[in-house]
């Protein structure tokens, strides 16, 4: 092997920008040629190539985004596309790929894997943390702290006046991050996809809270929550709005709805992410290096190592239940 390749795809996340950092320079140490490609998997179909050498990398460690750019590719998901993408990456001598990105564009992965000879291998790199086989993805650690940072201001206001607040944090079809954020940030309630709740039973439990003494009740919902509404259009698809809606009808207390959206993406990466970044970069090279394909990085137990893509992408993640009852425990 001479030459590898690097890429970011799907949704960006902070710590994509270690990553690449760790790949470039990781296989210069191993004598390899690096090639950057822009724009994901586009950038194979389109030829976005370019040379990359230690200085390429420089000074992106705290930078969130990415520097390669990111896209959703819709002709990668076609044979006449990805044909044209292995073919570019033979004209340019290019032996391996790396892809940082998530569960769809495992995908990709594993479609190189069995359709050409060139090996790739992956990074999990999502906020939404929802890949198998990995207890981290990269970015799930800054957006995690973004929503803390959020809920704490919320928190301030919301005693102030005595309200209920909704806040509804991504994570596509994800509890994850609305569950370890509403542990962190003392959530009254944590409402996720995994775990059946009624809005009725919410509400009656707010006033119930109030009437104890709280003096405000902050509600984390997850946007992937779609069951307990019969109908999300009016709402924008939005199941915080749906939620605010439904408890200032039933209780007729004010309540306030704030969708965090894409400000969960953004920032500079935490020194967690930067350092598991940095440590699945580097071991997504050797892997290359040690003749593997078709292997993504993970991290479980507290170290790096690596399983099939089929194992990261085909099992769902399940919610820690035990997280979810402490996290209720400490609410009430
Ligand atoms: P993420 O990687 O963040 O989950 P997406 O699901 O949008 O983001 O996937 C990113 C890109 O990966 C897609 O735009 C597409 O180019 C590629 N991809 C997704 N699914 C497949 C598939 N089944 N086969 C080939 N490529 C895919
Ligand atoms: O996968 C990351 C993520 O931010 C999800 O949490 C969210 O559902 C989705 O991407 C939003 O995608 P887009 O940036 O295309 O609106």
């Amino acid at each position: 092997m001479k030459k590898i390749a690097v890429l970011t795809s799907g949704g960006d996340a902070p710590g994509m920008n270690p990553a690449i950092r760790s790949v470039a320079r990781t296989a210069i140490f191993y004598n390899l040629e690096v090639v950057g490609v822009k724009h994901g998997y586009e950038g194979l179909i389109n030829k976005d190539f370019f040379p990359m050498n230690r200085g390429s990398v420089a000074d992106i460690i705290q930078r969130g985004g990415t520097v390669l750019l990111s896209a959703r590719c819709e002709e990668f998901k076609t044979e006449e596309g990805r044909k044209k993408a292995y073919k570019n990456m033979r004209d340019e001598n290019i032996d391996a790929l790396v892809v940082i990105g998530g569960d769809g564009s495992l995908r990709g992965v594993q479609k190189i894997n069995q359709e050409s000879e060139i090996r790739a291998v992956g990074i999990p790199a999502t906020i939404d943390n929802d890949l198998s086989c990995t207890d981290y993805t990269i970015g799930v650690d800054t957006a995690m702290n973004t929503i803390l940072d959020a809920v704490n201001k919320i928190r301030d206001t919301a005693t102030s006046h005595e309200r209920t607040f909704v806040i509804e944090c991504m994570g596509r079809d994800s509890g994850y991050l609305a569950l370890m954020a509403g542990l962190a940030g003392g959530a009254e309630f944590i409402l996720v996809p995994e775990i059946d709740f009624t809005p009725q039973e919410v509400s009656e439990r707010i006033v119930q809270g109030f009437e104890r003494g709280k003096l405000h009740s902050l509600i984390l919902i997850a946007e992937g929550v779609k069951a307990p509404f019969a109908d999300l259009t009016g709402y924008n698809g939005s199941p915080g709005l749906a939620m605010g809606e439904l408890i200032r009808e039933s209780t007729g207390m004010e309540t306030r709805v704030t969708i965090l959206g894409h400000l969960q993406r953004g920032g500079s990466p935490t020194a967690t992410d930067r350092i598991i970044a940095s440590r699945m970069g580097a071991e997504a090279v050797e892997i290359l290096i040690e003749g593997e394909r078709n292997k993504m990085v993970n991290y479980k137990d507290n170290s790096i190592g690596s399983c099939s893509i089929e194992d990261s992408i085909e099992k769902v993640q399940q919610i820690d239940m035990d997280i979810y009852n402490l996290a209720s425990i400490l609410s009430m």
